[in-house]
């Protein structure tokens, strides 16, 4: 029997690369798509080291209409799709909203429409625990109340579920919308991981890149926030973890296993940790030490949040099996890779 194929957009990036090499594992086809803009077309010959298979990969814009309808003519047995394609600068939003509303809106709205015209009708899409702000407790559930989106990217991620769940309403579409938390860490064999362009934002690819000597120091943004260290609580996931999560969801489209047309998935640890926990557990685990200092508050930051995994866990069936040592080690294993390349 053939395999199920899966479109994936953005399938060459940090998540959707670790996603196709989990389609692999459990038996469907990735039918890749990307523009790299923020990847890199090695990444593809790296999927093919770890899988031994060749993805079929189509270099183009989701929001480009007929680039769309093409890869879609020439895959008319696709049987669902993994939507990560889009912009994530939290930043960069902030100051190019337009970028960002015309990218992460335009590219589902018009893969939506091209999956309705043939009849695909599951799709998996990348949200975020942004959609919740700071929460007035934690754990989140699924049920906490969205908060006004501190920014351009977080507000493309609410209206996003809310296109979801328009069209989810009146067509045969069908959806998972995950909420991810904090993803870090990289694929045990170090040759895919994260690829931030220029100098990193989040937190690990910056530390892991002050250990290895790319930067001076590391900022450890607030150390006066109500917490047990006073330093910021995030629930950190590993991306093979996450990637899994995926790969369920879209069985779960596949064999019709819920009544609902569009559920929504918190996926974390359900464990918080602190930015100095996550620095001291890298001391602590690779035996490298580095600088860092505690810095000023960075706008926009709550304080902490992490995951009610309740619902992943009892209806999706997911859980995650690894723990920040091991998402530490391998995002430093990755780091080590890339500095050799
Ligand atoms: N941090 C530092 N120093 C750094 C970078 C980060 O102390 O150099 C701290 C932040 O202040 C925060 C924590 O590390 O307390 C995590 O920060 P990240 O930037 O790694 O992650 P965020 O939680 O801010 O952002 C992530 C995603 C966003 C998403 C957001 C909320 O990167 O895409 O979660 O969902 F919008």
């Amino acid at each position: 029997m053939s395999k199920p194929k899966i479109l994936v957009t953005g399938g060459a990036g940090y998540i959707g690369s670790h996603t196709v090499v989990e389609l692999y594992n459990a038996g469907y086809e990735p039918i890749i798509i990307d523009n790299f803009n923020n990847s890199e077309p090695f990444i593809l010959d790296r999927i093919k080291q770890i899988t031994g298979a060749t993805p079929s990969f189509f270099k183009g814009d989701v929001c480009e209409r007929a680039y769309v309808q093409n890869v879609l003519s020439q895959h008319p047995d696709i049987k669902g799709v993994i939507h990560f394609a889009a912009y994530k600068a939290v930043g960069e939003s902030v100051n190019e909203p337009l970028k960002y509303y015309y990218n992460n809106l335009n590219s589902l709205v018009t893969l939506l429409q091209e999956l309705q015209a043939k009849d695909i009708n599951n799709i998996v899409f990348s949200s975020s625990c942004t959609v919740y702000g700071q929460p007035a407790t934690n754990p989140v559930t699924e049920n906490f109340p969205i908060q006004k989106a501190e920014s351009p990217y977080g507000n493309t991620k609410q209206i996003c579920e809310d296109i979801l769940t328009d069209t989810t309403k009146v067509s045969d579409t069908k959806a998972i919308a995950l909420r991810y938390f904090n993803p870090i860490g990289a694929h045990d064999s170090a040759l895919i991981g994260e690829l931030p362009i220029g100098v990193p934002n989040c937190l690990v690819p910056f530390l892991t890149q002050t250990a290895i000597g790319k930067r001076e120091k590391l900022s450890i943004f607030g150390n006066d926030y109500n917490t047990p260290d006073g330093t910021c609580i995030r629930d950190y996931l590993h991306v093979v973890d996450l990637a899994k999560a995926h790969v369920r969801a879209i069985e779960r489209l596949l064999k019709s296993e819920s009544a609902d047309k569009l559920e929504i998935f918190n996926l974390g640890t359900g464990k918080g940790s602190s930015v100095k926990e996550v620095v001291d557990t890298f001391v602590a685990e690779t035996g490298v030490d580095f600088n860092y200092e505690y810095a000023p508050r960075r706008a926009g930051d709550v304080e902490q949040v992490f995951a009610d995994t309740t619902k992943a866990t009892e209806v999706l069936g997911w859980k995650t099996e690894r723990d920040l040592k091991n998402m530490l080690v391998t995002a430093w294993a990755w780091e080590k890779a890339i500095a050799k390349k």
